[in-house]
């Protein structure tokens, strides 16, 4: 890797071969690259999560399900009302090995991904010992403690599909339901004629709703803990005040991606989506843009098969947000959305999708070798579309990049396909960022984790690749 980092003018596709080919040759290239961020650095934000946010979480599910006690009851029986003890007791252990430090157990029951998980756990094993809270790479331990907590449930019987985070995210998107009307009835003026717009006009359109999927990433409720954030001011006027915190804006080869998409057929594009609420509703209005332009005849929406990183969205909350849309009174404008969108999803243009990989802990360049189907249907994409801090920790792996390391090359040869990062920064990671851009953050000393500052960042991995990949 020494050879590479002088090696400036080093085109991206060499540059992915021989990273290929150096991880093949055993230690040696691995040993080479950052680590990932752990708790066991204190002071880190890793430590910070670890030891004040996580369990924080975990109480307010725990107070959560002592708090509907008695509508658990009424809605899924005495049975399930029982068990509630038991998954107290599960819940307080979990929080009680978290906060003491404890090894990571393996996971039980009978769900697909359990044998993966385990696996991953003895990869974890230094030295005879078992992985703990506090020295485990910190994205397998954040991941793991939301997989206990799904794991607990999913045991339990009666309640293994109740959303222990639902509550809080129906509550967002009703907080937010004034921003999304007005999002909702710019994009329908936006596409209403599609065929007058001017080139400029699309150009404008285009920067207009990536700037508010970005930023509709701003708030999100592991963050906040589920303090209530609210979406009040005309959101489009807020993106023009945040316009000088995007500290890298590929938007320009974005566009050029999507001129050259224009000319084809049979575009896919994807959405590894992200949180629900006001963030769903924005890539949702991106993806119409998409779709109403004829630039993408098909668009892939992924997301979690359950409960995950307090706010990210499950296929329940699809339907949610689509039925809270169509009984909107008095908002036409969101009534219509959602029968074109009903109708995109009937027909078959837009599919949301599920994988256990998105639960997993595993980083995306682990991808092609641990979920080789994943990753081949994600070749078929003209675009993916990366949302937010969980995914952009997974492209790079987690590692503690030095800053100005190439986005493309801190990706460590995941490329499917061209793809774009649309991230609100919320941990203490970055790449592809210059020094002079760093220094927009002088006098911020929490710019990496406030959600404050953002990236939309392309690699597209292509042999078109443009400079400035280099490492
Ligand atoms: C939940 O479990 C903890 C630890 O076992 C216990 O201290 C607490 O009283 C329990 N709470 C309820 C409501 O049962
Ligand atoms: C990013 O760049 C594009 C193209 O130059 C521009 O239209 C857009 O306003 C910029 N967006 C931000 C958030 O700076
Ligand atoms: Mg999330």
């Amino acid at each position: 890797m020494h050879l590479l980092l002088m090696n400036s003018g080093l085109h991206f596709a060499t540059l992915a071969l021989l990273c290929f080919l150096l991880s093949t040759m055993g230690g040696q290239a691995n040993t080479e690259l950052p680590d990932v961020l752990r708790g066991s650095y204190k002071g880190s934000f890793a430590y910070k999560t670890i030891s004040e946010r996580m369990p924080v979480i975990l109480t307010k599910v725990i107070d959560l399900f002592h708090r509907e006690k008695i509508n658990i009851g009424n809605q899924y029986g005495d049975a399930a009302k029982e068990k509630l003890k038991q998954i107290n007791g599960s819940l307080s252990e979990l929080k009680s090995t978290m906060q003491r430090n404890k090894p990571l157990q393996p996971l039980a029951g009978a769900a697909a991904d359990v044998p993966l998980w385990n696996r991953l756990l003895e990869e974890q094993w230094v030295d005879g010992e078992p992985p703990v809270w506090f020295d485990a790479p910190w994205l397998f331990v954040e991941c793991y403690m939301y997989r206990r907590v799904r794991e607990i449930l999913e045991n339990s019987g009666e309640l293994r599909d109740y959303d222990y985070f639902g509550q809080q995210k129906r509550d967002t998107l009703e907080a937010s339901i004034a921003a999304i009307e007005l999002l909702g009835e710019h994009l329908l003026e936006t596409v209403a004629d599609p065929a007058a717009l001017s080139g400029q006009q699309v150009k404008r359109a285009f920067s207009d709703f990536i700037g508010m999927s970005l930023w509709a990433n701003k708030n999100d409720l592991s963050i906040s803990a589920g303090a209530h954030v609210s979406q009040e001011a005309s959101p489009l006027v807020q993106l023009v005040e945040l316009n000088h915190r995007v500290l890298v804006n590929d938007s320009e080869q974005v566009f050029a991606q999507l001129r050259r998409l224009r000319d084809k057929r049979d575009v896919r594009i994807d959405i590894v989506m992200d949180n629900a609420g006001f963030e769903l509703f924005s890539d949702l209005c991106l993806a119409d843009l998409l779709t109403s332009l004829g630039i993408a005849q098909r668009m892939s929406l992924h997301i979690k098969a359950h409960p995950w990183y307090v706010s990210d969205t499950t296929p329940a909350d699809v339907r949610h947000t689509l039925q809270h849309m169509q009984s909107a009174d008095g908002k036409p404008a969101l009534r219509r959305l959602a029968e074109r969108w009903q109708g995109y999803l009937d027909a078959g243009t837009w599919v949301f999708e599920m994988d256990t990989f998105w639960t997993s802990p595993l980083p995306f360049s682990r991808m092609a070798s641990e979920a080789p189907e994943l990753y081949a249907h994600l070749q078929a994409a003209n675009l993916i579309i990366f949302k937010g801090d969980l995914n952009y920790r997974k492209l790079l792996g987690d590692r503690n990049w030095p800053h100005s390391t190439g986005f493309c090359a801190s990706l460590e040869g995941f490329h499917p396909a061209p793809l774009v990062a649309l991230r609100t920064m919320k941990a203490d990671l970055v790449s592809g960022l210059a020094p002079e851009r760093e220094a927009l953050t002088a006098g911020d000393p929490n710019w990496m984790v406030s959600g404050e500052w953002a990236l939309i960042q392309l690699c597209e991995c292509s042999d078109t690749a443009r400079g400035g990949d280099e490492l």
